[in-house]
């Protein structure tokens, strides 16, 4: 039987673009997903199976039915201040699903899994860029139930020899796929390059900018975003990591480089070419003013080098498909 990666929400925004760089790379490619905050529109390789994580008859039966080389679970809440006043949602969606997931992979003997988990694992408190092994402190319920499924990779690797596991933190993801075939379509937006596209393109009225008297460089908040195909890219070497070293890691995913929001701001105006009304607010719960990594870690291990890590590349990519999605 042909090997096969099961991709477990591969129709979100990241999920997807995982999904296109391994059918570009030749994966055989099974995709499970509930379609509920992701679209079968974004799936460009692979077979679809639409259900729920939590349905223990269809996770047997993929993978009694198909040989699963390896696991990679993107299926997950990522609203914050929604974590906030849903937390039992989100540790059931976040946390429980995957307890779920590595139960069955246990019983069917999968033995390699790339888990998506978050800066906000790191909490507040650090102004310089972040390594794997500084303290976790998440401050809400989302880092909160992404970190428990850290804690439980860690000790399923080291209670069952066989298992390896790679944990990647992202830091703030953005842009969209070079080709202009797939974005992110997620129907709640918070963020924000997103909301400044959007904000350009007119279909919100001005962008509010969180916090101007924050101690940094301009007063707004410092974060290291990374193109969405880059944050691909890490994922396809881990798996070849894995694959071959059989050994399991947690690695930060950022450029170790900082933009303000009033510099994210700025370039989205002159991209776009559009003045659009930016206004200071009041700063916005539990937003650290600094959060970057340190990415030394993953350029090591994994040989893994950004190739979209400009400013101006994210945001431009960012715009484009906000502009393909205002035409369909
Ligand atoms: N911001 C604005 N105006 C907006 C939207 C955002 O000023 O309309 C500001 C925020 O206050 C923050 C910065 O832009 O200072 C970035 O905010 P995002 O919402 O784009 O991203 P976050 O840094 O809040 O979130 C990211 C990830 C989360 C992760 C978190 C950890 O998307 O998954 O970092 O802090 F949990």
């Amino acid at each position: 039987m042909e090997k096969n990666i099961l991709v477990v929400g591969g129709a979100g925004y990241i999920g997807s673009h995982v999904v296109k760089l391994l059918g570009e790379n030749d994966y055989n490619i099974l995709i499970l997903d509930n379609l509920s905050t992701g679209n079968k529109e974004a799936i460009t390789y692979g077979e679809l199976i639409v259900g729920e994580l939590a349905d223990g008859n269809l996770l047997d039966k993929i993978f009694t039915d198909y040989n699963i080389e390896a696991v990679m679970h993107f299926a997950g809440s990522i609203v914050v201040p929604e974590s906030v006043e849903k937390p039992l949602e989100y540790y059931e969606n976040n946390t429980a699903n995957a307890l779920f997931l590595l139960q069955k992979c246990r019983e069917h003997n999968i033995l390699n899994f790339i888990f998506s988990s978050t800066a906000a694992v790191y909490g507040e408190g650090l102004s310089r860029e972040v390594k794997e092994d500084d303290p976790v402190n998440p401050i809400n319920p989302y880092g909160r139930s992404k970190l428990m499924v850290e804690w439980m990779l860690e000790d399923l690797s080291n209670a069952w020899n066989d298992f390896n596991y790679i944990t990647l933190r992202y830091f703030n993801v953005a842009g969209a796929d070079p080709d202009g075939k797939i974005g992110q379509s997620s129907p709640i937006c918070t963020h924000l390059i997103k909301r400044a596209a959007l904000t350009a393109l007119g279909e919100i009225d001005e962008l509010q900018i969180f916090g101007t008297d924050y101690d940094t460089s301009d007063g707004t908040c410092i974060r290291d975003y990374i193109h969405v195909t880059d944050l691909a890219q890490a994922h396809l070497d881990a798996l070849a990591y894995l694959v071959k070293e059989n050994k399991s890691h947690v690695l930060n995913c950022g450029y170790g480089v900082g933009h303000s929001v009033k510099e994210v701001v700025a370039t989205m105006k002159e991209v776009s070419g559009v003045d659009f009304k930016s206004t200071p607010a009041a700063r916005r719960a539990g937003d650290p003013p600094f959060l970057m990594s340190n990415p030394e870690k993953i350029k090591n291990l994994l040989s893994w080098g950004p190739k979209y890590d400009s400013l101006k590349f994210m945001v431009e990519s960012a715009l484009n498909w906000e502009k393909h999605l205002q035409q369909r």
